[in-house]
């Protein structure tokens, strides 16, 4: 196969509240391809419809869009069915990762620590505060099961505050969770696919210039400090690393991935959720992560395009009837 001429498809865009994100993402990975010499489709998705006819134009889809279809194992799931290769993480992973609770139930089925949570169901809520007062305490965090970008996650310090968050996560995402607040730092660790074996790249410490790593902190310019290497003994640094990379491997990941985590100040890891495809940004964390270890933006797009490939190269063949 010769992957210079494969049409290669960049899905960006999308409906879910990370839009604007993934165009970005999306612009850069087009870029760096296009600077690396390959066909590259620019594939804004507006509308749902727009999916099906885009990918009858492509031979390989390199997924850009963050959240809801496309990064939840839908649009993977549509890929199989049309057999065509696309980057990362294949439809039971992606759905897995897309929703945090089912992470971290398979998180703690494998022994990997995730802080205690209480899962707001509606039956539940004449009980629930009190069970959230008793179990988890304050301060807590409010997020919902299944976005990303920090979007309607919230730190409460009160029951008040619990109540407000709860009522307005529940009216704006219906399911959602309360979990222990994890008090140290806010690490996260790129995973990617080098030379065929995964390596937990090194270790970013996100020092946000305000509560805590929200939206804005992510995504202006100067609203948060990268440390990198994370500023973490080496034992940690390795602790964490390991914990990132069972993670990936727990949830099925496949080629790339950032593992989200909060370290205590006592060195003890706690994954918050993995994402499976994460930023492209001119200020997201793998491009980042790969950089400190002399990987550039260009070189880290062409080794996530190798992993469309490499996917298809590891499913079992279908025996050959004789
Ligand atoms: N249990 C927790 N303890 C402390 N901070 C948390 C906790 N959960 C989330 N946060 C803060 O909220 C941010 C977003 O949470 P995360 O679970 O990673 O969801 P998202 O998918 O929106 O990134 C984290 O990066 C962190 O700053
Ligand atoms: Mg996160």
């Amino acid at each position: 196969m010769n992957v210079a001429r494969q049409r290669i498809g960049v899905l960006m865009g999308g409906l879910s509240p990370e839009r604007e994100v993934s165009l970005r993402s999306g612009g850069n990975v087009c870029a760096a391809l296009a600077r690396r010499g390959y066909r590259v489709y620019a594939l804004q998705i507006d509308h749902l419809d727009q999916i099906v006819p885009a990918l009858y134009e492509i031979d390989v889809a390199f997924i850009c869009l963050h959240g809801g279809v496309g990064e939840d194992g839908t649009l993977q799931a549509l890929l199989e069915v049309l057999g065509i290769p696309y980057v990362g993480s294949g439809v039971l992973a992606s759905a897995l990762a897309m929703n945090k609770l089912q992470a971290k139930r398979v998180f703690l089925s494998q022994k990997l620590p995730t802080a205690p949570w209480v899962e707001y169901r509606d039956e539940l809520w004449p009980d629930w505060r009190a069970r959230v007062a008793q179990e988890i305490g304050f301060p807590c965090v409010v997020k919902p099961v299944s976005q990303g970008s920090s979007i309607g996650v919230h730190i409460v310090h009160s029951e008040d505050e619990l109540i407000a968050a709860s009522q307005a996560t529940r009216d704006e995402f219906g399911h959602f969770f309360v979990e222990k607040f994890i008090p140290g730092k806010e690490i996260t660790a790129g995973i990617l696919r080098i030379d065929g074996a995964d390596r937990a790249l090194p270790l970013i410490e996100l020092r946000p210039h305000r509560e805590f790593y929200d939206y804005i902190a992510k995504y202006t310019p100067g609203a948060c400090d990268f440390i990198i290497p994370a500023e973490l003994d080496p034992q940690t640094t390795l602790k964490v690393q390991e914990t990132a990379l069972r993670a990936h491997h727990a949830l099925g990941c496949f080629g790339f991935s950032r593992v989200d985590l909060r370290v205590t100040p006592q060195g003890e890891p706690y994954l918050l959720e993995i994402n499976t495809l994460p930023g492209m940004t001119d200020t997201s964390d793998l491009p980042k992560a790969a950089a400190a270890l002399g990987i550039g933006f260009d070189d880290l797009v062409e080794r996530m395009l190798q992993t469309a490939f490499e996917k298809e190269q590891l499913k079992p063949k279908p025996a050959v009837k004789s």
